[in-house]
């Protein structure tokens, strides 16, 4: 249903885009301002260091529609599927494609389909372990949702350059990179992105999509090792799924 439903509106995106060029951007600008950019949220231009920052993460399109239609369970990220126009979506969507650098938002997918430059790249089992890997109805589970191969997805965690061999080395993996912050009230797998003297930048795993965060210095203890495992954030596949996106990954990535 839902699906259906988000088919429908990328192909309403695509047609809008196609025939209004640049005003919908123009709106989604006010309609951000509106219902994006209020209290704890993300700020003027999705600039904001309250809930996650917008602009410039490299999110794509495919991401953007998701997000906006389903919001994020367990956050303060609502679905605005239903509180928002379609008009209103289109727009909206489209003004945070721009903030993420897609100049130009006709790009073909609609979210259920890998990006069109791993289409005609891959045959047989790769392109099907291209598909999975960014499948819309994995919802978060899905592998995009912290890992960018051949420009598709989001970086969370620092491009792979070691294919698992077997499905079960990679239910396996070791996360070494994963670490533990500590506040007075709550403990987090974490994955660090810069330390400095403004604060320290980093992903909370607790839940995903993992959510960006900024501590002032010393507000947060970190230690070495957490109880995160990999394992957890992959159930969304069966062992034949994740048998093909090995296969897609070691026909992506060179050694
Ligand atoms: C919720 C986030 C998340 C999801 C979803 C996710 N991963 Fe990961 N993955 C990570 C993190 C974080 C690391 C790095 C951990 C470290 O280095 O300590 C990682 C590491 C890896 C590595 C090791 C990379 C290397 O070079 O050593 C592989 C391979 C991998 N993931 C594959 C996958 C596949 C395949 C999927 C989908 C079936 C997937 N991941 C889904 C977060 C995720």
């Amino acid at each position: 249903m839902r699906c259906f439903a988000m088919k429908l509106f990328a192909a309403a995106f695509l047609l809008a885009v196609s025939c209004w060029a640049q005003s919908p951007i123009k709106r989604g600008e006010q309609v951000f301002a509106k219902s994006c950019a209020t209290g704890y949220c993300h700020g003027v231009r999705g600039a904001s260091s309250g809930a996650p920052r917008l602009a410039g993460r490299g999110f794509n399109q495919a991401y953007i529609i998701n997000v906006v239609m389903r919001g994020i369970p367990g956050t303060g990220m609502a679905s605005f599927a239903t509180t928002l126009s379609r008009p209103d979506l289109v727009a909206v969507v489209a003004y945070v494609a721009m903030l993420n650098g897609v100049a130009d938002p006709k790009i073909g997918s609609d979210g259920d389909d890998a990006p069109a430059s791993t289409g005609p790249k891959f045959t047989g089992e790769a392109a099907r372990g291209a598909r999975l890997f960014t499948e819309a109805v994995r919802s978060f589970g899905r592998c995009s949702t912290c890992h960018e191969v051949d420009g598709f997805g989001v970086s969370v965690a620092q491009p792979i350059s070691q294919v698992p061999a077997s499905v079960a080395a990679l239910k396996a993996l070791a996360t070494p990179d994963v670490k533990t912050g500590t506040t007075d009230n709550e403990s987090m797998p974490v994955l660090m992105l810069s330390d400095g003297r403004q604060g320290t930048l980093f992903y909370d795993l607790t839940s995903a999509p993992p959510v960006e965060r900024n501590a002032q210095p010393g507000s947060v203890k970190f230690t070495d090792g957490s109880t995160w495992r990999h394992s957890s954030v992959i159930e969304a596949y069966n062992d034949a799924e994740l048998d093909a996106i090995l296969t897609y990954l070691r026909a992506a990535i060179k050694p």
